[in-house]
């Protein structure tokens, strides 16, 4: 790892979990300066906006003193040469997560040559998490504590509460 190298750690974080903030604590013992960026991911319906994601992500990781939680759109090749920086992190839970990072991670290099990928691997505590089953429990009235940081959980249970009331408002 040559001195000073800043990583990007990308990712939806709808919402941020205890997993993300697993890798990002991991990463930010590698790497001099994190900058987690956060975007939609157009394959998948979010329930916090982008600025939400944001807000939830930067009162999570005030105790990390070299990351910072930053936002983007577009392609994430073009915004990583925007910014000059060209390791990306991405967690690996489980085989199941290889197909899909295995292929990003060749298309990101395809798409910009500079482009390295490190994967970590989470506590094992953290394997089987992911956002969309926490939304799930939160939506289904499960308790999400276990899962996700106290300031997530809060904002998780409003929103879910008044996503169901809209729905049966309707
Ligand atoms: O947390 P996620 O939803 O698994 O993160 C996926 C994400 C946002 C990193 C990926 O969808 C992405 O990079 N989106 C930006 C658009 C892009 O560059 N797409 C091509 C990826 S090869």
């Amino acid at each position: 790892m040559k001195k000073g190298m800043s990583a990007v750690y990308p990712g939806s974080f709808d919402p941020p979990t205890n997993g993300h903030l697993d890798i990002i604590a991991r990463s930010s013992h590698l790497f001099p300066e994190i900058i987690v960026a956060v975007t939609d991911n157009v394959n998948k319906k979010h329930i916090f906006s982008l600025q939400e994601r944001i807000n939830l992500l930067r009162k999570s990781i005030k105790h990390l003193n070299n990351v910072s939680v930053l936002s983007f759109s577009g392609l994430l090749a073009v915004y990583l040469n925007e910014i000059q920086s060209f390791i990306l992190i991405r967690g690996l839970r489980a085989i199941s997560d290889f197909e899909y990072e295995f292929q990003m991670a060749l298309m990101n290099r395809k798409l910009n040559r500079k482009i390295e990928t490190v994967f970590l691997i989470p506590d094992r505590a953290y394997t089987f998490l992911s956002s969309s089953m926490v939304k799930e429990i939160a939506m289904l009235g499960g308790d999400t504590a276990d899962f996700v940081p106290e300031c997530v959980e809060k904002e998780l249970k409003e929103r879910v509460l008044s996503l169901s009331k809209d729905k049966y408002a309707k």
